[in-house]
């Protein structure tokens, strides 16, 4: 016999507004992100944790979204590529990868921004190695690496200006 999850309600800060939740828990933040809350930024791919296509901020740091249960986002803030624009200008970062027309799909896009963001708040001048090592772990399908590492640097340069 199925037996339901128990729901307790789920308070989380999404892009500065906050959400009471009535979903189970075990739920992942990018299914109630994408179905619950109509913010389809981040993307589903593997669903494993492997391909970063999900990736948002969670307390500033970047997570994928398909392998964080929805429980540990309770009494946090999240931020998604929805939330990174202020007052209708977009965030340095999304800046830089249109003007290096750094992707061709844009599927991985989302995820490569919310990355890209979370180290430069950490290293706002990252080497291209750091780089590199920060986005391994995302996959573009379309090979456009180059020109997501030569966003990054612009990116970093128009932050310090
Ligand atoms: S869909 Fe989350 S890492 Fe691939
Ligand atoms: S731009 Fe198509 S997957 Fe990266």
């Amino acid at each position: 016999m199925l037996v339901a999850e128990p729901t307790e309600p789920i308070i989380v800060s999404v892009n500065g507004t906050e959400h009471r939740l009535e979903v189970a828990g075990s739920r992942s933040l990018l299914s109630v992100l994408r179905a619950e809350l109509g913010l389809t930024g981040a993307k589903y791919g593997c669903g494993e944790g492997e391909c970063g296509v999900c990736t948002v901020l969670l307390e500033g740091r970047p997570v994928r979204a398909c392998t964080t249960p929805i429980s540990h986002a309770h009494g946090r803030e999240v931020v998604t590529i929805e939330g990174l624009a202020e007052q209708g200008e977009l965030h340095p970062v999304q800046e830089a990868f249109l003007e290096a027309q750094a992707f061709q799909c844009g599927y991985c896009t989302p995820g490569m921004i919310m990355e890209a963001v979370a180290l430069l708040r950490q290293k706002p001048r990252p080497s291209e190695l750091e780089i590199r090592e920060a986005m391994s772990g995302h996959l573009c399908r379309c090979g456009t690496y180059s020109r997501i590492i030569k966003a990054i640097h612009l990116a970093a340069d128009a932050m310090r200006r």
